[in-house]
């Protein structure tokens, strides 16, 4: 079946499957609803939980024939790359840790990939993700950095790209989060709280510079078009018995000259999705808020600041990634749906047509940024990314 959808190229339907995101994990519903979204894709195939039992009746609820609800990742793949009607993408949202080995049984069976952050749990598996991704041509990989896919985002990196800023000199950007629930977390209560988080080989390398620092990161190397050079990381655990990393403050070169300031926290009481940059230039600088998401705060070094909204004529891009008209809230979904619906396009399409989704390259940097955060916070000194 043909379907059109707003904005969009004609497509047909793809046949998605699914790994994780089970019963109680959130994200895991964010997926869900933006693979239908624009109408891309079907839902067919998943193994949704670690606990067969749950997997399949989670599988059977959302209407998944019986065949088709499985009970691990490896039987899926097998299974699926036999079938004529096959799944020809998976969506993987299961922890960090198994990122990477859940992706390359499905890049051996030639099926694309989208994937929740982080890249991967750590450097290493980070490294060979990226070579099994590269080394098969017939792939494609997305990486669920959702925060890039906001409209005024998008708007944002073409500005920089159009030389609006002029040249990049400084960029602040903070993510903050309390996951603390206004509880203290102790020896006691941090298992039944925190869960996987605290469990370093679920979790990879840092639990708050895997789960949001990678965000913060990406966003200002994406908009900022920048590559990091040296951090110099000051990583806080919660305390000596809960070896949890929940606070790092890292001071950022970048390739060009210019400097980052990054601040990601999983316990500062009362932060409230906290996501904001700054990003400074020689001719001016642009702000965006994610609790905000539809403005876009221009500030030129002569003149007075400008506010550009999403879908408005004075923010042209944004109309791309927009649903909705300008006036009326768009926000987190829409945001994420727009890797799902480009990641459509780009399996569609033979043309050179510019995609704007996070993809393998992106997760490989964001990978080496908390990998040497880690080395930088232990050496207590500069270190290279
Ligand atoms: N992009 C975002 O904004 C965003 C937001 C939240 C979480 N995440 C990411 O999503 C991932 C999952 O986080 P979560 O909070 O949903 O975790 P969760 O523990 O709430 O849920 C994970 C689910 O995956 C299942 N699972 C684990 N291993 C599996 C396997 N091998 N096969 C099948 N199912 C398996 C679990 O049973 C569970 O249902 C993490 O990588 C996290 O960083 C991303």
């Amino acid at each position: 079946m043909i379907y059109e959808t707003v904005n969009t190229m004609k497509t047909k339907i793809l046949s998605l499957g699914i790994v994780g995101g089970g019963p109680k994990s959130w994200i895991g519903h964010v997926h869900r609803i933006s693979a239908r979204f624009d109408n891309r894709y079907e839902i067919v195939a998943g193994v949704f939980s670690r606990n067969p039992k749950l997997s399949i009746s989670f599988g059977r609820n959302m209407g998944i024939s019986k065949d088709r609800c499985y009970t691990n990742y490896k039987e899926m793949a097998d299974k699926e790359s036999k079938r004529n009607d096959g799944i020809q993408v998976v969506s993987i949202m299961t922890p960090p840790g198994s990122h990477q080995i859940i992706a390359e049984k499905f890049i051996d069976k030639n099926i694309h990939i989208i994937s929740d952050k982080p890249f991967a749990g750590n450097i290493d598996q980070a490294k060979k993700l990226y070579k099994k991704i590269k080394s098969n041509k017939k792939i494609k990989y997305a990486l669920t950095h959702n925060y890039s896919s906001y409209p005024m985002v998008r708007e944002a990196k073409v500005l920089i790209e159009k030389g609006k800023i002029g040249k990049v000199e400084y960029v602040n950007v903070e993510y903050v989060q309390d996951w603390s629930e206004g509880i203290k977390i102790t020896s006691k209560n941090a298992k039944k709280k925190l869960k996987w988080k605290i469990d370093n080989k679920i979790v990879g390398t840092s639990a708050v510079l895997n789960e949001i620092g990678t965000h913060a990161y990406h966003l200002a190397t994406y908009i900022s078009g920048l590559k990091g050079k040296q951090v110099f990381a000051d990583i806080k655990q919660i305390s000596n018995k809960i070896k949890m990393d929940d606070n790092a403050q890292v001071m950022i070169n970048f390739t060009n000259g210019a400097k980052g300031m990054l601040w990601t926290s999983v316990m500062a009481k009362g932060g409230i999705y906290g996501l904001r940059i700054r990003i400074f230039g020689s001719k001016g600088s642009l702000e965006w808020v994610q609790n905000d998401p539809g403005y876009l705060k221009l500030n030129p070094s002569k003149g007075a600041v400008k506010l550009l909204e999403r879908g408005f004529y004075n923010a042209k891009l944004s109309k791309k990634f927009s649903r909705i008209k300008f006036g009326h809230p768009e926000g987190y979904l829409d945001a994420f749906a727009n890797i799902y619906r480009e990641f459509s396009d780009s399996l569609r399409t033979k043309s050179k047509k510019r995609f704007f989704y996070p993809n393998e390259d992106e997760g490989l940097e964001t990978a080496k940024f908390i990998n040497a955060c880690k080395i930088s916070s232990k050496r207590k000194r500069w270190t290279k990314i």
